[in-house]
């Protein structure tokens, strides 16, 4: 938010499974106004009046434009591959898009070898990879 004057739109889209479950709920709320905040549940409940519905729903139905922007997402893993088959639906580049992978770590240094994805070891190259580069990696994430 310090650089906010340095990024044009900025769009978070923020799930949790129920109400409860949305963490910083109060500091998200204050982003509202400067920053276009998407709050989501998955079912829905009394006294909730945001989207019902799971994130790459959200990321559907809000339609972002993928001219010059950049698109990151982490969750679940299950959450993010459907959240990136939307963003490329609508356009979105495979280096347009981040994610994060996120392996059991040991030594964080690139010696121990226990987070290696193919010849990365992602606590050194990663944990953060565009999606360009995460699909020649082998499918062992
Ligand atoms: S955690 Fe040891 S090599 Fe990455």
């Amino acid at each position: 938010m310090a650089q906010r004057a340095d990024f044009k739109n900025i769009t978070v889209f923020y799930g949790g499974r129920t109400s409860r479950d949305i963490m910083y709920r109060a500091e998200l709320e204050k982003l509202r106004g400067s920053v276009d905040v998407h709050l989501s549940i998955d079912k829905a409940e009394e006294g909730w009046t945001g989207y019902c519905g799971f994130v790459p729903a959200a990321v559907m139905d809000k339609d972002p434009v993928p001219d010059n922007a950049v698109a990151i997402t982490c969750g679940p893993p299950i959450m993010i591959k459907f959240v990136i088959q939307n963003l490329n639906k609508l356009g979105f580049k495979d280096e347009q898009i981040y994610t994060t992978i996120e392996n059991k770590m040991k030594c964080g240094l690139g010696k121990c070898g226990r987070c290696n994805v193919g010849k990365d070891y992602v606590c050194v190259k990663g944990p953060v990879y565009s999606w360009a580069e995460l699909k020649y990696l082998p499918e062992e994430y």
